[in-house]
């Protein structure tokens, strides 16, 4: 049986429609490019044709270039020959019709045509540098031209999806069409009105708008940070340059050059396979295939402290109503005054628009006790991280609630099992983990405890991406996967100090590798309270803890971090800013001296596959216990819920890069060195016996 063309040629009297159709999302996979020259080909032979629309069939115009194409040795067609080329080279004019998402190669495909129109919910954008290369075909050159340098760079070099209104305002699109009419007639009849407008108006014959020539300097100053380690971005900058400075066809050859060395680097590679990673996390390989997420209008979060209040922000952030309470007024009060005051930051900064804060704050329904809640469909608790008290409050919950209720906890170690044994509906019982502050962070680690039904686990993981969150599963065991996959690295880098390093010397080789802070600032943030907390309960529970006495020294001392004004660091009153302090290297070698340790230098390298090496050895473990689906998961984890750098890919991905052997060599050295916490993992020992990447590595089913 012959497949259906990817890209038909309709006619609608005297226009001819170009319809891609190569779903999901229309990306410019096998055929369609050709597909696309040879309707404009025939469009331009065709003497009933005056004209032509370019539109793309099902959710999306097009979502650009086959990404799975990349890195396999593909042919590009050569410059010249491409659907742009052609489109430049037309008789007749055409229309791109968009809705959904004209995205890299899509709006580069729109940019082409001599007109845009689009529906108001259409979405269009240059997203290319978030994989690590540049927009490569054209965009670089025409988006200058028709928005000028400045528009193209921030567009370019954030990869940002800007909304019909905003590209009509900008200058990108011709049109926005009112809401509810149809794209295709519309475009149809657009086309018929601009079919005999001579010259047609080509975006590349356009000169580019005046500018400031400080601006690309500017722009490299102000990227440096975040592109750091990164070529990408700064490619995307010199291409906007050339288009400044350059005629067109050069500045296309200069494209076309930086995007041949960007396709196949190690950033590409790495940020390629985080956007495949993404998708595969929501696909749970075992969920029955007639079970479905259950919907849900009306959620309640219980606890107004930190947690608490981001979680309601986050559904707030994404159009739902919320009911919040807390054990007292006082605390209601205090988490409802931290929630706008959060708001009325992010106005400041100029993230948030005032009348955006305020529709999202009447979202907020601060409520006085369980009473008000009682008809909600899903619960997040968020309540202190302690079993004793998250027990009573679902068993409350559980007494109140109606019966097909779903109870989540927000708790980043608890034994879930053992939190849902005190209602009598473990069937709609799981965790969701939310990383702090919760209403930024990407990730909800979704934890399945053993009697949770499919289908409260699929809402769980539903819920979260209907909050804008990346939702991956884990299995209940102890940190689930995140913090237990993350754990040794903790421990790790104080023990280095007890060795011979300070917190700046670890720092700095963390954020030289990518991270956006050390981790021993991270902990200054997040309270080192909170992981002594843990700390006593593992110790309690098993003999064998490896204790930490540094980081338990600075919390006796009241050293908490940011918020005692000292923790790792020291902070000015007001100021976020970590200073090193001689009074924590005092300390340090006080205990030193108590223990006894050996002391001596370390490079880099070796801090860095100390911290990471720990972890990875664990991420084995729990991909042997089948607590994970699969070793990209817990990358997934690491760059949405660590700031894990992302054109690193993620903590297995780059552990690959170092290879399975080398790791395995090196843990058990250190096995030998430092005794069991560093035994390798049988998992760990059997990938690199086999010579299997981590990435691919079989985990045990899920359970
Ligand atoms: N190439 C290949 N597959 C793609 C793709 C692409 N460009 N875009 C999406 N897909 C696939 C996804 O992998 C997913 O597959 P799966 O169902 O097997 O997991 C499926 O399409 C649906 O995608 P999403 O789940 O992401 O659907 P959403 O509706 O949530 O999002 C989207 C749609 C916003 C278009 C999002 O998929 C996206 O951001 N895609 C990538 C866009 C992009 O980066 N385009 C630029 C490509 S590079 C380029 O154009 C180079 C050019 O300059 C020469």
């Amino acid at each position: 049986m012959s497949q259906a063309p990817v890209v038909r040629l309709e006619k609608d009297n005297d226009i001819g429609v170009i319809v891609v159709d190569y779903p999901p999302v229309n990306a410019l996979g096998p055929g369609v490019a050709d597909g696309i020259v040879d309707a404009l080909n025939r469009g331009n032979a065709d003497p009933e044709i005056r004209a032509m629309v370019l539109i793309g069939a099902g959710r999306s115009f097009i979502a650009g270039a086959d990404i799975r194409g990349f890195g396999t040795g593909r042919k590009r067609a050569p410059l010249g020959s491409r659907t742009y080329d052609v489109m430049d080279r037309s008789a007749k004019p055409v229309v791109a019709a968009i809705h959904g998402y004209a995205l890299g190669g899509g709006l580069e495909n729109a940019l082409g045509c001599h007109y845009r129109i689009a529906v108001p919910a259409a979405k269009v954008g240059l997203p290319e540098v978030q994989i690590g290369i540049l927009p490569g075909g054209g965009g670089t050159q025409r988006l200058p031209r028709l928005v000028g340098p400045k528009v193209a760079l921030d567009m370019i070099t954030s990869g940002r999806h800007v909304p019909a209104p905003e590209a009509l305002a900008l200058g990108i699109l011709d049109e926005v069409l009112p809401e509810g009419a149809d794209l295709r007639s519309s475009a149809v009849a657009y086309a018929r009105r601009v079919a005999d407008i001579r010259p047609l108006p080509r975006v590349r014959d356009r000169a580019v708008p005046p500018y400031d020539p400080g601006l690309f300097d500017a722009t490299r100053k102000a990227i440096a940070r975040r592109a750091r380690n990164q070529k990408a971005p700064y490619r995307c900058i010199e291409a906007v340059e050339a288009a400044c400075t350059l005629p067109f066809e050069e500045g296309i050859a200069r494209e076309n050059e930086f995007f041949a060395e960007l396709e196949n680097s190690d950033e590409a590679r790495a940020l390629r396979y985080a956007f495949f990673a993404e998708r595969e996390v929501a696909k749970l390989p075992d969920m029955p295939a007639d079970i479905k997420p259950r919907d849900f209008h009306d959620p309640a979060v219980i606890g107004a402290g930190t947690m608490g209040g981001g979680i309601a922000m986050s559904f707030a952030d994404f159009g739902y109503d919320v009911k919040i309470m807390d054990a007292t007024e006082a605390a209601l009060n205090r988490g409802m005054e931290r929630i706008r005051n959060n708001y009325a930051t992010s106005v400041k900064r100029g993230s948030l628009a005032q009348d955006d804060m305020e529709r999202r704050l009447a979202r907020i329904h601060p409520v006085a006790g369980y009473d008000d809640i009682k008809d909600c469909d899903i619960v997040v608790e968020a309540v202190f991280e302690r079993m004793d008290v998250k027990k009573p409050v679902f068993a409350k919950l559980d007494e109140i609630m109606n019966p097909d209720a779903l109870l989540f906890s927000n708790t980043s170690a608890l034994d879930m099992d053992d939190l849902a044994s005190v209602t009598g509906r473990a069937q709609n019982i799981a965790g969701t983990h939310f990383f702090s502050p919760a209403n930024v962070m990407k990730l909800l680690e979704v934890v399945r405890p053993s009697k949770a039904s499919p289908e409260t686990m699929a809402t769980a993981m539903a819920m979260g991406r209907k909050i804008g969150k990346i939702s991956a599963m884990a299995g209940n065991t102890d940190g689930f996967v995140a913090n237990r996959s993350r754990a040794p690295f903790n421990g790790e880098m104080v023990i280095l100090l007890e060795e011979g390093c300070l917190p700046e010397q670890v720092d700095k080789v963390m954020v030289d590798f990518g991270y956006p802070m050390g981790p021993f600032a991270v902990g200054d943030l997040a309270g080192l309270d909170v992981g002594a907390e843990g700390r006593k309960r593992r110790a309690a529970a098993n003999p064998n803890y490896r204790k930490l006495p540094i980081a338990d020294r600075l919390v006796e001392l009241g050293r908490f971090g940011q918020k005692t004004g000292a923790g790792w660091y020291r902070y000015e009153k007001g100021d976020r800013t970590p200073h090193p302090d001689p009074e924590v290297a005092a300390i340090i070698k006080q205990v030193i001296a108590e223990l006894g340790t050996p002391q001596h230098d370390f490079t880099d390298q070796e801090i860095l596959f100390r911290l990471l090496f720990s972890s990875v050895n664990e991420a084995c473990r729990i991909l042997e216990e089948g607590k994970a689906y699969r070793a990209s998961d817990v990358d997934v984890m690491w760059l949405h819920g660590f700031g894990f750098p992302r054109y690193r890919g993620g903590l297995m991905y780059w552990a690959d890069g170092i290879g399975v052997k080398n790791v395995y060599d090196q843990i058990e050295r250190w096995h030998q060195q430092y005794g069991e916490r560093w035994a390798p993992s049988r998992l760990l020992r059997h990938l690199a016996e086999s010579g299997t990447p981590f990435r691919e590595a079989k985990p045990a089913p899920f359970r």
